[in-house]
């Protein structure tokens, strides 16, 4: 059973670009079923922008990292255009462990830590005991969620552009350790069709008319990434044929 259990945003007035999304635009009720939920969807569908609007409203930074880590690091006011709009239901209580992170703004978070350790090196144990920047994107990323992933809620925004394939598959194993102990949830905004074949995983698909829940062989990503490897000859020739 999930912690944060719904998500809730009533239809947005006014005409910011907020109002142009159609996925978000009407508002919505996301139910949180289960301890891992993917946002899947095309690009600029809207994933991120509520992704960060909940993280916000969880309590973490937007520019990513551990919420306890990030005490000094306030700003006033919302980052998120989003945020103030969402409503957050928790079951049993509300929980303020947790992470949120972009893939994109891993190497600031590193640079943080790098920085924090300057006065005090045993930060770095907690991320495979050196800094951030002198391991791999990939090998940072995972050594992150093996040593620092704990009890809370872990958002991420497209975890899988540090992954190879199978550190996927061992991402997807510190997900499931993590989750079978029943202290941590995960909302992952994803591109990769190999992630959303976590069991029993939420997957809420962003449409032109809102967003709905979905399985993973029902996706695009699933779909259209089988088909294309199972002949990718087939797919190239149709397309340089043009
Ligand atoms: N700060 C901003 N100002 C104006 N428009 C924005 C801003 N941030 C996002 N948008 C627009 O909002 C829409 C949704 O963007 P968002 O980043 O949520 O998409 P996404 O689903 O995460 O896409 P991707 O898969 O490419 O990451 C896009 O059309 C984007 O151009
Ligand atoms: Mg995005």
């Amino acid at each position: 059973m999930p912690f944060l259990s719904r998500v809730s945003l009533p239809p947005l007035q006014g005409n910011g670009y907020l109002q142009n999304i159609p996925s978000l635009n009407n508002g919505l009720q996301l139910a949180l079923k289960s301890n891992v939920t993917f946002f899947v969807g095309e690009n600029g569908s809207g994933k991120s922008t509520l992704l960060e609007g909940i993280a916000e409203q969880c309590g973490f930074s937007l520019r990513g990292g551990n919420h306890n880590l990030n005490t000094g690091y306030r700003f006033e006011g919302y980052e998120s255009a989003l945020a103030q709009h969402i409503q957050l239901s928790w079951t049993p209580r509300r929980i303020n462990e947790g992470f949120f992170m972009r893939a994109e703004s891993f190497f600031n978070f590193a640079s943080y830590i790098d920085e924090l350790a300057v006065d005090n090196r045993r930060i770095l144990n907690a991320y495979g005991g050196k800094s951030l920047h002198e391991q791999s994107h990939g090998e940072s990323f995972l050594s992150l969620f093996n040593n620092h992933f704990d009890n809370g809620i872990y958002i991420l925004d497209e975890p899988e552009a540090a992954l190879s394939p199978a550190r996927i598959l061992a991402f997807i194993s510190v997900i499931h350790q993590l989750e079978q102990s029943g202290r941590a949830q995960f909302l992952i905004a994803t591109h990769s069709p190999m992630l959303i074949c976590y069991p029993g995983a939420t997957i809420c698909q962003f449409n032109e008319d809102g967003v709905v829940e979905t399985s993973y062989e029902d996706t695009e990503h699933f779909q259209l990434t089988k088909s294309f490897l199972d002949n990718p000859a087939l797919y190239l020739r149709h397309l340089m044929d043009k």
